[in-house]
């Protein structure tokens, strides 16, 4: 089984990027064959500044390095090391309907955001497809929002057999197991987008000042209150046993919780997860050269499997 997925470095992880996707794949890496990428490609749709992506695409790499990633049990490189993928892309842009990219919600919502697209953003899900066809992946763990993407992959992929023999197989998309949708700290949805996450090498009184700043109601101290409804407990519970869950939960219906108490407590449970990590992360971003290093073994190993690809698929289309 290959499994393959990708992260943009479009700004600083955070912890529902962590819990969301991350997490999965890193438990993921050594159940089959994974490869992970940096899609350092895909974010010139949205970062546009050459020095803060360079910055962006080396926090990435160490944030997943840091978390447990392991360069040798999987095979983690940078979209851009392997210039197979944006010639593939190609290829498949020529079978591509123009209605189906038209149809992709992360496209229509970004317009009814009023983001003026370039063509960079319309035609992301076929560099996507790209990404993913490659090595041929059978399975792509990806959030819910990413799952039109991997659908939309396969229907390119189908287009081209179609066309040219089958040089492609189907991807499934695997749905992480949702986190939920992990809340920011300001209660909607936590993105890089919307300036409320909790940053996941995020430290000390950094950290702090963010877990305080979670809203929550101005209800009386003595008031009982209804745990779901409480984004400092919904961020908890992720990192706490099931038993502590339970305690809490009652804790909050009692009333006389102090939310400042659960505060600190989400505090203390994000240095004890991250703790580790944090040092790990202080001691590979010392080493020199070592990002460059892994990037490099990495696309030495995709690149055959690329060549390969892009071998059969020229040759299917008659330009060999
Ligand atoms: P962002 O919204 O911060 O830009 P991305 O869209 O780059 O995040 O998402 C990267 C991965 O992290 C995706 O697989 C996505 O599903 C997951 N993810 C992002 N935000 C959250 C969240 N708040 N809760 C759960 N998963 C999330
Ligand atoms: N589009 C994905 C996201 O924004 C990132 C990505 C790019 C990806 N290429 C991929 C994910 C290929 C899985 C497979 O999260």
């Amino acid at each position: 089984m290959k499994v393959l997925s990708g992260i943009q470095p479009s700004g600083k992880l955070h912890i529902g990027n962590y819990l969301g996707a991350m997490r999965q794949h890193i438990e993921l890496q050594d159940k089959g064959e994974a490869f992970y990428f940096v899609a350092d490609l895909h974010a010139l749709t949205t970062v546009k500044d050459p020095d803060l992506l360079r910055e962006n695409v080396r926090d990435v790499v160490l944030d997943y390095l840091a978390l447990g990633l392991d360069p040798e049990v999987c095979t983690f490189y940078r979209q851009s090391d392997v210039p197979e993928i944006p010639e593939l892309a190609w290829f498949l842009t020529s079978v591509t309907p123009m209605g189906l990219l038209e149809r992709c919600h992360s496209y229509k919502d970004k317009l009814a955001k009023g983001v003026a697209p370039d063509h960079g953003l319309f035609a992301y899900p076929v560099l996507m497809a790209a990404d993913i066809l490659i090595v041929n992946a059978d399975v792509v763990p990806v959030g819910k929002d990413q799952k039109q993407h991997v659908e939309v992959t396969r229907d390119i992929a189908q287009r081209f057999n179609n066309l040219y023999g089958d040089v492609f197989s189907l991807p499934e998309p695997r749905i992480l197991p949702e986190a939920g949708v992990v809340p920011g700290i300001d209660g909607q949805k936590m993105s890089k987008s919307y300036n409320n996450t909790i940053g996941i090498f995020l430290e000390g009184k950094a950290l702090r000042q963010r877990v305080f700043s979670i809203v929550t109601d101005s209800r009386p101290i003595e008031e009982p209150k209804d745990p779901d409804e409480n984004y400092v407990f919904s961020l908890m519970r992720h990192f706490i046993s099931a038993e502590e869950t339970e305690e809490w939960r009652k804790r909050f219906l009692a009333g006389g919780l102090k939310y400042s108490d659960a505060k600190k407590r989400l505090k203390e449970v994000l240095d004890e997860t991250f703790g580790e990590a944090r040092e790990k992360r202080r001691e590979l971003a010392a080493r020199k050269g070592f990002v460059e290093d892994v990037m490099r073994t990495g696309a030495a190993r995709v690149h055959p499997v690329a060549v390969e690809t892009l071998a059969r698929t020229r040759k299917a289309c008659g330009i060999d």
